[in-house]
């Protein structure tokens, strides 16, 4: 952070605001107060505001043509100064509005100082945040819709593979991973309709509702709402500068998204020990051990895990900073910026990570299958045939097929290891037919209900996931800016 001791103009806020300070702001007032150094970070959205600002004053014959001319070509040399790491930050000028403000009657002089006609710092505020928010949902739409991508490339090579699928962790039915893996395309599906429902709801533009109540000048609100991409302006001043559900929304649709991918991170975790050993991770997402030789440790997905946390934490803090505040702008609300953008870095960052610990990890079939009928996964299979072939009722054959399961572990076998004799021991309709339902396989095929696990109802559902969420075309790894 330099202090701009090398500029004639307006050094500090106080000078701006002029006449009734005699003071300076205290050293520590400047520190609690100043938010140029995070919201440094809105500096585009602020020039575009300013930019659109400009324009419709001009055309609302409220500043002249010139006016607006020389506020734009200052407003293009402080892009460029910005971009170039060449601009005079000053923390003495609070924010990031007040700094590029301040700049631009520098360079432009008069003009600069009537570009805050019919404005003011909450509405300008408001609208950046916005804009900038708008830009965060468009690029998790495009990550999560990359991830989706990569889930369904891997789901089509594991149509067939088969896996034990868990309730409470504990072996429970078999499963292929195709099946599982579509699970997931199914979450993050929903996350991007999330964050589509909330830029559906922020499209609205906040400028033009100046300190609250409006503005005596004769602006054109739709003008400047148009210029800058907005569906509409806000319909009440008030609300305009007072809230930041736009940016709830948008936290909450992480914090949702977080969840998803944490427990995504933490199956990698489970399936990568030696005692899983369903997947090895790609070595590049991986760390070894200072002491442990052997050790291969899935740190990128334990982080995964553990960022979900900082994103639930945003969306409380903003929660929490928003909830006692009186109508309308209050200057807690500039504390409604720093936990966005690090959601908002950790979601686009975790939405990485996992998407190429995805595509590189190397699925173990042989070691999946094998675990597929331990803890007598069968179980339920038997009980259905019982039904299904012998009339008995669901009740009764969960019974029966609970006695084989305790038939097996008193000889320490898996259901499928029992003889027939051993079978119809237990119960006489258990005949051979029953034995030969017994396979992994059959137990996968047979799940043909819509929306099962079935190899043929797998293929329906990659194709019809890869049509709903629009994932036909290559968009690259979705990280580009919008
Ligand atoms: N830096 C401020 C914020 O982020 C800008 C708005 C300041 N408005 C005011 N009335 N002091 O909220």
């Amino acid at each position: 952070m330099s202090d701009r001791e090398d500029h004639s103009g307006t050094r500090t806020a106080r000078e701006l605001w002029g006449g009734h300070f005699a003071e300076d702001a205290a050293p520590l007032m400047e520190r609690i107060n100043a938010s140029i150094d995070f919201d440094r970070r809105l500096w585009r959205e602020d020039i575009e505001g300013s930019r659109a600002h400009a324009r419709m004053l001009a055309a609302c014959g409220i500043i002249s043509a010139a006016d607006r001319d020389a506020i734009l070509a200052g407003l293009d040399r402080i892009a460029r100064e910005i971009e170039e790491g060449r601009f005079p930050f000053s923390r003495a000028l609070e924010d990031i509005h007040l700094n590029i403000e301040a700049r631009l009657t520098e360079l432009v002089g008069e003009p600069g100082r009537r570009l805050h006609t019919a404005r003011s710092r909450n509405d300008q505020v408001a609208t950046d945040l916005r804009l900038w928010v708008v830009r965060a949902c468009r690029r998790a739409d495009g990550l999560l819709r990359a991830l989706q991508r990569v889930l369904v490339a891997r789901a089509r090579e594991h149509v067939t593979t088969v896996m034990p699928g868990f309730t409470h962790l504990q072996a429970a039915q078999p499963v292929t991973l195709a099946h599982h893996l579509l699970a997931y395309v199914e979450m993050f599906g929903r996350d991007r309709s999330r964050f589509r429902d909330a830029r559906r709801r922020m499209d609205e533009c906040p400028l033009g509702a100046a300190a609250l109540a409006g503005t005596s000048f004769p602006v054109d609100r739709f003008m400047t709402a148009r210029l800058l991409g907005f569906a509409r302006p806000t319909a009440n001043s008030v609300d305009s500068v007072s809230d930041r559900d736009f940016a709830l929304d948008y936290l909450a649709a992480a914090a949702i998204t977080a969840v998803h991918l944490s427990r995504l991170g933490e199956e990698l975790v489970i399936w990568s020990t030696p005692q899983f050993g369903f997947v090895r991770l790609p070595e590049a997402f991986t760390s070894g051990s200072s002491i442990m030789p052997q050790k291969r440790n899935p740190d990128a997905a334990e982080l995964v895990r553990a960022k979900s946390g900082r994103i639930f934490g945003d969306l409380q803090r903003l929660l929490v900073v928003l909830k006692g505040l009186p109508l309308a702008y209050s200057k807690d609300m500039q504390e409604d910026k720093e936990g966005v953008f690090d959601a908002a870095d950790g979601l686009e960052l975790c939405l990485a990570a996992v998407r190429e610990m995805l595509r590189g990890m190397e699925v173990r079939p042989e070691r999946m299958r094998a675990a597929a009928t331990v803890g007598h996964t069968l179980a339920t299979d038997l009980a259905d045939w019982l039904v299904r072939e012998k009339g008995v009722s669901f009740r009764e054959a969960h019974g029966i097929a609970a006695r084989v399961v305790r038939r097996a572990e008193e000889r320490g076998v898996e259901l499928h290891e029992l003889s027939a004799e051993e079978l119809r021991a237990v119960d006489p309709r258990l005949d051979a037919g029953a034995l030969a339902v017994l396979t992994v396989e059959r137990a996968v095929a047979s799940r043909t209900s819509y929306g099962g696990t079935a190899p043929a109802r797998v293929r329906a559902a990659l194709a019809e996931a890869v049509r709903r969420w629009g994932l036909e075309e290559e968009d690259g790894t979705g990280e580009a800016e919008p």
